[in-house]
């Protein structure tokens, strides 16, 4: 049976981005395996868990989406994280899977797919998309219907118009602990949606709740706001 998903309403993104970075505190202590996400999203929360914690030497990172391009790049997922978290710490993971997005998308998730094979993650830190999408599940893609494999190449829906690579619905689910970060009035009709109704394919976030462990979404006022009516 599935987890209900438990919202935490901050009053700004400031104090969103607090309760994330607690979270992957928390994990990187214990010694997880983390999914980070992309976005601009979780930037503030990277820099506060790097100040909060700088020894994420038990940790093992991973990520939940990558764009199919070199780690190097404006548009990489990698390259936030390396700018906000990993450069700041002083005792880096114990590994980083970065998903090499250079190679192509189809190889990249390839690769993916079978270094996570036995991994239990027991934290995914994802965003929230205006449109519902979450990681690179896009609605109405084929990308949100995979139920086989753990990471497959998808197309995009949105900017950047770069093929990606993602974690499936399957994937996600498996994790132990799922935690949706978004802020914004932008994100309010689909965090009703994600948030506040059954699961539905048109809203990929609706589809990504933890199986075996917790599912939680940290929402700023702005966000949460057609969820507290
Ligand atoms: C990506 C993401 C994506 C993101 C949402 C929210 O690679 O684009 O992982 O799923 O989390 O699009 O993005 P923002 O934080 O920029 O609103």
């Amino acid at each position: 049976m599935e987890s209900a998903v438990e919202l935490v309403v901050a009053q700004d993104a400031e104090a969103a981005a607090a309760l994330a970075a607690g979270e992957l505190v928390h994990a990187a202590r214990a010694g997880l395996h983390i999914a980070l996400s992309g976005g601009s999203t979780p930037r503030r929360a990277y820099e506060l868990a790097a100040a909060a914690e700088p020894d994420w030497s038990r940790a093992t990172l991973w990520w939940s989406d990558e764009r199919a391009v070199p780690p190097d790049d404006p548009r990489s997922n990698y390259r936030l994280a390396r700018e906000a978290l990993l450069s700041r710490l002083a005792q880096p993971p114990a590994a980083v899977h970065r998903i090499r997005g250079e190679l192509g998308a189809v190889a990249a998730a390839a690769e993916l797919a079978a270094a996570l094979r036995d991994v239990e993650l027991g934290l995914v830190l994802l965003g929230l998309g205006g449109d519902g999408h979450t990681a690179s599940l896009f609605p109405g893609k084929a990308s949100v219907t995979e139920r086989t494999r753990l990471a497959i190449a998808a197309e995009p829906g949105l900017e950047p118009w770069v093929e990606r690579i993602t974690l499936t619905v399957p994937a996600h689910c498996a994790a132990r602990r799922i935690v949706f970060l978004a802020v914004g009035a932008a994100k309010a009709e689909a965090a009703l949606r994600a948030f506040g109704g059954p699961p539905d394919l048109a809203t990929p976030a609706s589809l990504v709740r933890s199986t075996s462990g917790s599912t939680l979404a940290i929402l700023d006022a702005d966000a949460a706001r057609l969820l507290q009516r």
